[in-house]
Formats: structure tokens, sequence, C-alpha cells
């Protein structure tokens, strides 16, 4: 997997959500240079998605930028309309957008805790929902995959790790664990693979206020046994090969890549 491989996902087309900024933007790079047509979705930063399609092109894929809130129903049935109109059907989904709003429990406000669960939960519903309708639809392409469709969730560490000061998004990925599991149960008979990775602390602009001092890095990095930071392309690479055929036997499970986050560091020397 340290090449890509073009052929891997040749004739493939994916949808990446939240791709104009972060681990989006590797997704796409990665699904691209593994050979995949890819729609660049994006809600504000149209700059980013525009650099975005062009890293991909310059390299040699195919990319296309589609705005979309993944938290409004018609807006996520729009860019799959899209999508389809343009590149014919959609073989792999990587619901990834997603925000943190970050507020101490006592303080926070619906508004906060519902943006969050808009956006990071019911905006992975509904881009894994007509997604599953249209590889339902379609069906199994021998030639091009052996799944009919692979979804992909990007869920995180705190799909597991209870995270004070964040419940909303603490919550937003505990749910987004049981959406796809729930989902690869309901739609294995249909030859539709679901799976999440759930990263760690990966350098992108999320979590720069907890890693842009020495003093902060320190205290994140006493939290990665690893220690260090994860790079965008590594998750990049894995949803790739998530993807592909080489995962067939794969689904229902969350993948973590985190340097070792999900293992109590804290228990290293305690307990
Ligand atoms: C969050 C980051 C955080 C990481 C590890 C991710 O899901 O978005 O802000 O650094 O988890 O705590």
């Amino acid at each position: 997997m340290a090449t890509p491989d073009p052929r891997r996902l040749a004739n493939q087309i994916a949808v990446v959500t939240g791709a104009s900024s972060g681990i989006g933007v590797a997704v796409a790079k990665a699904l691209a240079a593994h050979g995949a047509a890819v729609v660049i979705n994006y809600s504000n930063d149209a700059d980013g998605a525009k650099a975005t399609v062009a890293d991909i092109e310059a390299a040699g894929g195919k990319a296309l930028a589609i705005q979309a809130d993944v938290s409004q129903e018609d807006q996520v049935q729009a860019m799959f309309r899209q999508t389809i109109e343009h590149f014919g059907t959609v073989h792999i989904v990587v619901a990834n957008a997603g925000l943190q709003v970050d507020t101490p429990f006592v303080d926070m406000t619906l508004e906060q805790w519902q943006k969050v669960i808009d956006v990071n939960l019911t905006g992975q519903f509904l881009c894994l929902r007509e997604a599953a309708r249209e590889f339902i639809r379609r069906g199994v392409q021998p030639e091009i995959s052996k799944a009919a469709g692979k979804i992909i969730c990007m869920s995180s560490v705190h799909e597991i790790i209870p995270w004070a000061g964040h419940v909303n998004y603490a919550a937003s990925k505990g749910g987004i664990m049981q959406l796809m599991k729930s989902v690869a149960q309901e739609l294995a008979p249909h030859k539709i693979r679901a799976n999440s990775i759930g990263p760690g602390a990966i350098a992108t602009p999320i979590n720069l206020s907890a890693r842009d001092t020495p003093e902060e890095e320190k205290a994140l990095l006493s939290l990665i046994p690893y220690n260090r930071v994860g790079d965008p392309t590594d998750v990049g690479n894995l949803a790739a090969w998530l993807a592909s055929d080489e995962a067939d036997y794969i689904t229902g499970q969350t993948i973590f890549m985190d340097g070792g986050m999900t293992l109590y560091p804290g228990f290293a020397e305690g307990g």
C-alpha cells in the first residue's frame, strides 16, 4: 500500500464530504491516487475545495467540487443527483464532514449541541442513506468491485473515549459507531460494506488549539504512546485500502488510527 496503485479503485466513483480541509482533503487525494474519480464536497470553503480539485487534476486524477451542507436533506440529495448525472453512479462514500463546538457541559446551549449532532451525525445518516440507495439500485458490477458499495464513516477515538468539555462531539461520534454497525448489519446482504476510521490526534486545523504551544503539544503527546501526532495522509491511505477489494471481508468495524491513544496510556504506569 506504500505506492498508490491506480488500478486499486479504477473506474470507481467516490463522494468525500468535507473535502475542502483537513482529513477530507487527504482522503480525497488518496482515493484519486488509487484511481477513483472523486466528488469533493464542501460547505463554505469553496477555495479549499477548488485547491483539492486542482491538486488531484495536476496529479492526473478526476475530481468535481460540489457544495452541500450535509445536515440538509435537500442539499445532500441534490449532491448525489449531481454526482450520478456527472459520473453515472457512486461506489464509495466517505462521510467525513465534521466539526467541534467545544463548551463546558453546564454552559452548552441547545444550539451548540444541535449544530454538532446535525453535521456530524445526521449529516452521516443522510449521506449514507443516499449512497446506499444508489448502491442497491445499481448492484454489484463484478468487473469494478466485489461489493456493490463501500461506506466509510469518519469517526474518532471519541466514539469510545469520553471527552469532558466536548460532550456534543463525543455523543456524535458514539452515535456514528452504532449508525455504522447497524447499517453494516442491514446492508451486508446487498453486498454493501460499512466501516469507520477512528482517528486520534491528526495534524489538521480542528485540533490546532490543542497543539500550538510547546506545553500543549507536550500534554497532547502524553496521551499518545507512539509519541507523535498523526499525518492526514496516513488516514487517506487507510481509507483507500478500506474501500478496495483487499478489504472485501471487512464490514462493521472501526479501525482506530491513533498512535495508541485508545490503549489507556495512563495505565502504562498506573492501575
Ligand atoms: C478531535 C481532535 C482531537 C482528537 C484526539 C479528534 O476526533 O477532532 O480535536 O485532537 O480527536 O482527542
